[in-house]
């Protein structure tokens, strides 16, 4: 893990935030290779909830929202964590995540302690207000899931769209809950996105639909390259349940720390829709013109992290092999996870090689991501670009400048092959597999 963090940070992925000031609070900011990888993860994401379904559309709500939503939703009441003080340390823990002794007593993590105050309720949401006047008129949420977005716009939805249960809105997008212990990187932090899928069913196919989307979930991880002994499902217990949920099961991974939750998939019920229904005075229900029935339908709810998944991806991705008697750390990252698709590397600087070098990367980026690099030992550049995770790199020498051919390397194998600069875009592109 701390390797993971070092090479996070040194290969330009994850910076702690505000650093110059020494850091602040568990945020961190994506760098030059974390932007991209982010934006893969999510594009990924899209791709299977929303452009290879034609029941599932988009959606993008605001963060800042009302506080009728969530007094509705349940999330004023319901939201919280059990907070304890340590009197020994004046440490604050979350009290369902301390370990406990042989006599099942509570420890503190920081000074071994014992003595905890009581329990007590602690509201994850940040709380803000809107415009010049800070009273309770003013007060606004930042939301702590992007789900209640979806339930609000469920009536604007159905009337834009032809759709008819089962159908759902995918939204990706910014969550802030105020958390008591956030930690381990960027798997709990204050200000995170989720991308999280709303899939409206009639009430009697809810079960199945609760199974279908934790096989669909757990599929995609493999797709995209877990190992399948590194990804579980784990159903919640009873005493679990979050307060709209009657089933729910996280997809985990194994952490180096343990099993830790990806993706949650819960089995809402109608119980969002209803409660909006309720307070707001409108009507949040589907009528079918074919049969005149008229119902609320049921929401199963695939939720996941953006920055959990691509720590997972990072983690499995993560190799140390030997290449002709050396050491190199190789990031076997699948393609579309992967920050670059391609390197673009000319042998050497010398002007001779750059003009042809541009025409092959100028050929290659509409296609892939492509990183372009002249400087040091074409080594040293492939060990760069093993070990942030390029697939495949693009080797311009000086015989291509009278053969027109170019060679292409491996990331895995390392093998190397001679292919024509006028079928490389395809040769590429079939090496990449999409
Ligand atoms: N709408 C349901 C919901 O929000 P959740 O299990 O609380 O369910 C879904 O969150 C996913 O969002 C989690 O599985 C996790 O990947 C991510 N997530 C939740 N809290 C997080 C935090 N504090 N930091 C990073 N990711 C978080």
């Amino acid at each position: 893990m701390e390797e993971l963090v070092r090479l996070a940070k040194a290969r330009g992925f994850v910076f702690p935030s505000a650093e110059i000031y020494g850091g602040f609070r568990s945020t961190y900011d994506y760098g030059p290779l974390g932007v991209l990888m982010e934006r893969n993860v999510k594009d990924a994401w899209w791709r299977e909830m929303v452009q290879l379904r034609q029941e599932v559309v988009g959606l993008d709500a605001a963060i800042l929202s009302s506080p009728k939503i969530w007094e509705a939703s349940g999330h004023l009441q319901n939201f919280t964590d059990p907070l304890v003080d340590c009197r020994t340390c004046k440490q604050r823990w979350r009290a369902d995540q301390l370990p406990t002794d042989d006599d099942g007593q509570l420890v503190c993590p920081n000074c071994g302690g014992s003595d905890f105050t009581e329990a007590r309720p602690f509201n994850l949401m940040f709380k803000t207000f809107v415009g010049p006047v800070e009273d309770e008129g003013a007060v606004a949420y930042l939301r702590p899931e992007t789900a209640q977005g979806h339930f609000v716009n469920f009536a604007n939805v159905l009337q834009t769209e032809h759709l008819r249960p089962p159908f759902g809105t995918a939204q990706i997008g910014k969550s802030f809950r105020n958390e008591i212990t956030p930690g381990n990187f960027v798997f709990r932090t204050r200000e995170f996105e989720q991308m999280e899928l709303e899939y409206f069913v009639p009430p009697d196919e809810a079960p199945q639909w609760f199974d279908y989307w934790c096989n669909e979930r757990l599929e995609w991880y493999a797709r995209l390259g877990i190992p399948r002994d590194m990804i579980r499902l784990r159903p919640h217990e009873k005493e679990e349940l979050s307060h709209y949920s009657v089933a729910t099961a996280d997809i985990e991974f194994a952490f180096p720390w343990g099993w830790g939750e990806l993706e949650g998939i819960a089995n809402r019920t109608d119980y969002d829709l209803k409660a909006h229904a309720a307070a707001s005075g409108q009507t949040l229900e589907y009528f079918d013109p074919a049969t005149g029935e008229r119902y609320v339908p049921y929401v199963i709810e695939p939720a996941a992290g953006v920055a959990r998944t691509m720590m997972a991806f990072l983690i499995a991705a993560y190799t140390v092999d030997e290449v002709a008697g050396e050491e190199r750390t190789v990031l076997r990252l699948h393609p579309r996870i992967a920050p670059y698709q391609v390197a673009v590397l000319p042998l050497s600087k010398k002007d001779t090689l750059l003009p042809l070098s541009q025409e092959v990367l100028k050929l290659l980026q509409p296609v892939a991501m492509c990183d372009y690099d002249i400087t040091r030992a074409i080594g040293r550049r492939y060990r760069r670009q093993d070990e942030i995770g390029t697939p495949l790199c693009v080797t311009i020498d000086f015989d291509s400048l009278d053969d027109k051919a170019v060679t292409i390397r491996d990331r895995d194998s390392t093998a190397q092959e001679r292919v024509p600069i006028d079928r490389l875009v395809e040769a590429v592109t079939s090496r990449l597999a999409w």
